[in-house]
């Protein structure tokens, strides 16, 4: 094994820039920040790379915060939503009633029930612009009760399995059968169809793995809308949301020919789990930021103290410690440089331990800067999100409760 090499330096001065502005703003607790500058940059990266006639669709968990949703529409020109549990569900039909939200997991029945029950009197417009996602003839059928219950017609999506085996419809009698029961049922409105595919950037691209399983997905899809054309006729057909991709994928779409909206969210803020080569024109937009509780120029380990010279000689990155406030969140850190969790000393949500090596300078009150690995459940663990913009924080834009 190499002797690790000091990744200690000096800080960025983006972050500097970031710290001075939250000091300003008096934030001294654990905070999400939003670079405003960077995600206006990621929107017109994702729309300035639709195909014409391609819509964009919004991520909502992704993105769990209604101001963070409303300035993503009005910049990218969207008003469709994609949603992913009841609470989000009614919070943006009482928000944004006139927009489109389509379910992007089948919602269990009862929860289906509960939103009718929720939805206040002067918003059941709403309701109208749903597509509820249906995995199985089943599901349907209980859909099909709940239409019949309320007395109104549902919009039905069909979630496809194009090959990543998270359940859904493929090919054959059993769509073929789901496909009549909706035609026949006039409470049921035949909306679209969705079909997420983020297994494929994973795969290697060595034998041609990853076109292949592209190309299959495609098939798939292309065969679902072949079935749906001898049910509903090829001009129905046209109309219907024909949903695809992911932050990880959107970039495959050139053109409208299966798809004709991508969704994506978490490119938008591109937490670490997004930095994929796909993805490089995207920036990371969206940090954790905490003071240092306690800046200590060596790293003693509790009991093990007999180590700790071995341990520093060996590698320079434990030469020094910082405390945090709070911790253990799904995040790594990126500022100042070289700074890494104590394995030994082990995580905490109350004060973590950050190692550094000799040339890392930072004081009590000064913030260390982390990036979530994704945004779903990170943002909400923080309060409001402090919006960053040109050297100030200009807004503070409050969360979506985190439940699900
Ligand atoms: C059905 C569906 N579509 C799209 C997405 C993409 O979301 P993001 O762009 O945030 O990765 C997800 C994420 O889980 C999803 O479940």
């Amino acid at each position: 094994m190499s002797k690790p090499k000091d990744e200690s330096g000096p800080r960025d001065p983006y972050f500097i820039a970031m710290q001075d502005a939250l000091t300003k703003a008096g934030i001294a607790t654990p905070t999400l920040v939003i670079d405003r500058a960077r995600l206006n940059a990621n929107i017109d990266t994702l729309m300035g790379h639709l195909p014409d006639g391609m819509g964009y669709r919004i991520v909502a968990k992704s993105l769990p915060s209604l101001n963070l949703i409303t300035h993503i529409r009005e910049r990218s020109g969207t008003d469709r939503l994609m949603t992913f549990n009841l609470p989000m569900l009614l919070a943006l039909s009482e928000a944004m009633p006139e927009a489109s939200q389509l379910l992007g997991k089948p919602l269990p029945i009862q929860a289906a029930r509960q939103y009718f029950e929720d939805l206040p009197a002067d918003k059941t417009e709403a309701a109208d612009h749903i597509q509820w996602l249906i995995d199985t003839p089943e599901r349907l059928a209980q859909y099909a009760e709940l239409a019949n219950d309320q007395d109104r017609i549902l919009k039905i999506n069909l979630e496809l399995d194009v090959g990543l085996h998270r359940g859904g419809f493929e090919p054959g009698s059993t769509l073929g059968e789901t496909l009549k029961a909706i035609n026949v049922n006039p409470n049921l409105e035949m909306a679209g169809f969705m079909g997420y595919e983020p297994h494929i950037p994973a795969l290697p691209t060595t034998l041609g793995w990853r076109d292949k399983a592209l190309k299959g997905a495609w098939a798939i899809y292309q065969e679902a809308l072949a079935q749906a054309a001898l049910v509903f006729g090829g001009d129905r057909i046209a109309q219907l949301t024909r949903n695809a991709a992911g932050s990880p994928t959107y970039r495959y779409y050139e053109d409208t020919s299966l798809a004709n909206e991508i969704s994506a969210g978490s490119c938008l803020v591109k937490p670490t789990h997004f930095d994929s080569e796909l993805l490089e024109p995207h920036l990371p937009a969206s940090f954790i930021a905490t003071p240092v509780i306690k800046s200590l120029p060596t790293t003693r380990m509790p009991g093990l103290e007999f180590a700790d010279g071995a341990k520093r000689s060996w590698d320079p990155n434990y030469s020094k410690t910082v405390f945090i406030y709070g911790g253990h969140w799904l995040a790594d850190p990126v500022d100042p440089p070289g700074l890494a969790y104590n394995s030994t000393f082990g995580r905490s949500s109350n004060q973590e331990m950050l190692n550094g090596g000799p040339d890392l300078s930072i004081d009590p009150d000064e913030f260390v800067f982390f990036r979530p690995h994704q945004s779903e459940a990170v943002f909400l663990q923080f309060g409001d999100i402090a919006i960053y913009d040109a050297g100030e924080i200009v807004d503070m834009w409050p969360v979506f409760p985190a439940s699900a």
